[in-house]
Parts: C-alpha cells; sequence; structure tokens
C-alpha cells in the first residue's frame, strides 16, 4: 500500500531531459565529437559532474580540474537559458491529476533529483505546492544509483522505505530506488527500465 510518492524531475514530471541532452551535445560538438541519444541514456539522473566525467570518457577526452569546472559551468549557463523558458504547458501529461489525485487520498509527495535548479523549475511550472518535500542535488552528495537522494525523501514524509514508490525515467533512478528498498515505477522504455517494478509511458497512464 503506497502511503508516500518519490518523484524524480527531468523526464518524469517535465521534459527538460530533452534540454540537459541539448546542452550536452553542444559542449561535445564543441569537444569535437558526436553526442548521440544513445550516448544520453547513461547521463540520464547523474548528477552535473558525474554527467561530464562520462560525457568526457566518452569523447575520450582528459580535462583538467579547472577545465572541467569551466565545461560544467559552459553547459549549466546553456541548460538554463532553455529552462528560463519553461512554463506549465511543458508538464508532461497527467503530472497534475495524478499529483493532485494523490494528494486527496493523503499520500505523501516528495521530489527527489539530481538537479541543482529543481526548485527552480518547480517555480516555473507552478507546481511547487504539490510537494510536502524537495530533496534535490544540493541536498545530496551521493548521485543516483546511490539511494541516498530517496532515503532522504522517505525520512522527509516520515515514512518506511517500503510504504513508498519511486517513479523514474532514468536506469540510474530505478537502480537507486530498489537500493533504498522502494518500490520502483520506471516512466519510459522497458528495455531500459527492466529492474523497476512496473513500467508505464508516463504518468497519464496512471490517472484513473
Ligand atoms: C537530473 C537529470 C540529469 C542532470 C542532473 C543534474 O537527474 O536527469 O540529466 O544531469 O539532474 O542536474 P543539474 O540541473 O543540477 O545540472
Ligand atoms: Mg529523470
Amino acid at each position: 500500500h503506497m502511503k508516500g510518492a518519490i518523484f524524480d524531475l527531468d523526464g518524469v514530471i517535465v521534459d527538460t531531459a530533452k534540454y540537459h541532452f541539448l546542452a550536452w551535445r553542444e559542449l561535445a560538438k564543441e569537444l569535437g565529437f558526436e553526442f548521440t541519444e544513445e550516448h544520453n541514456e547513461r547521463l540520464k539522473g547523474v548528477s552535473r559532474v558525474e554527467s561530464l566525467r562520462i560525457l568526457l570518457d566518452i569523447g575520450g577526452i582528459e580535462a583538467s580540474e579547472a577545465e572541467q569546472q569551466r565545461m560544467a559551468q559552459e553547459k549549466n549557463d546553456r541548460y538554463v537559458q532553455f529552462i528560463s523558458q519553461l512554463d506549465e504547458s511543458e508538464l508532461l501529461p497527467g503530472v497534475r491529476q495524478y499529483l493532485t489525485g494523490l494528494r486527496e487520498r493523503g499520500v505523501g509527495i516528495a521530489l527527489g533529483s539530481a538537479s541543482k535548479n529543481a526548485e527552480f523549475i518547480l517555480e516555473r511550472l507552478h507546481i511547487s505546492g504539490l510537494f510536502d518535500a524537495v530533496i534535490d542535488g544540493n541536498k545530496v552528495s551521493k548521485a543516483k544509483p546511490d539511494p541516498e537522494v530517496f532515503l532522504k525523501g522517505c525520512e522527509a514524509l516520515g515514512l518506511a522505505p517500503s510504504a513508498c514508490v519511486v517513479f523514474e525515467d532514468a536506469a540510474a533512478g530505478v537502480e537507486a530506488g530498489k537500493a533504498a528498498g522502494c518500490s520502483v515505477v520506471g516512466i519510459g522504455r522497458p528495455d531500459i527500465l527492466a529492474e523497476a517494478d512496473l513500467v508505464v509511458g508516463g504518468l497519464a497512464d496512471l490517472v484513473e
């Protein structure tokens, strides 16, 4: 029985995954290699610095600590430019309905995202008020697939992980949710999210 629900942000609540991809691809282009959607799957759910490490690895590029900082900053500047235009029309289908329905049933709702831009995005989408707790990239030190973000989400809701369901579009996030001891609903492709307890195309599929 679900008492708490913890939602990933990018790719579950809002389609910012495409903006992350565009910003990373632009950086890769500058570095002289092509960055594909398939490559991008490895970055989903992963923190900014860790994502950069993976991207540099894919491109076979070595960079100093200072260069890496500059690259991460440049990627984020581009990303922030994209999301500063966000509005409610970019909420994924069924999100507001599904979360509102959960609230009516007394289910606790938390955000569990690696993003340091999460609060800004929730505000732009006018959905901050739907969340009882927000755990984001500023509150965690270990990136998914480490379970930290979801354990903190359960704690903030005052619930045991076994009473909580995690909603995730990333393989690393599904792994993190399972490692926390939560049930996991995968949002997206069953082949990529095979570890999830259930995979659906989007939250709209869960709206009654
Ligand atoms: C989410 C996204 C990742 C992103 C990470 C950090 O988990 O799925 O693609 O790299 O957040 O986001 P940030 O906004 O802090 O760069
Ligand atoms: Mg995601």
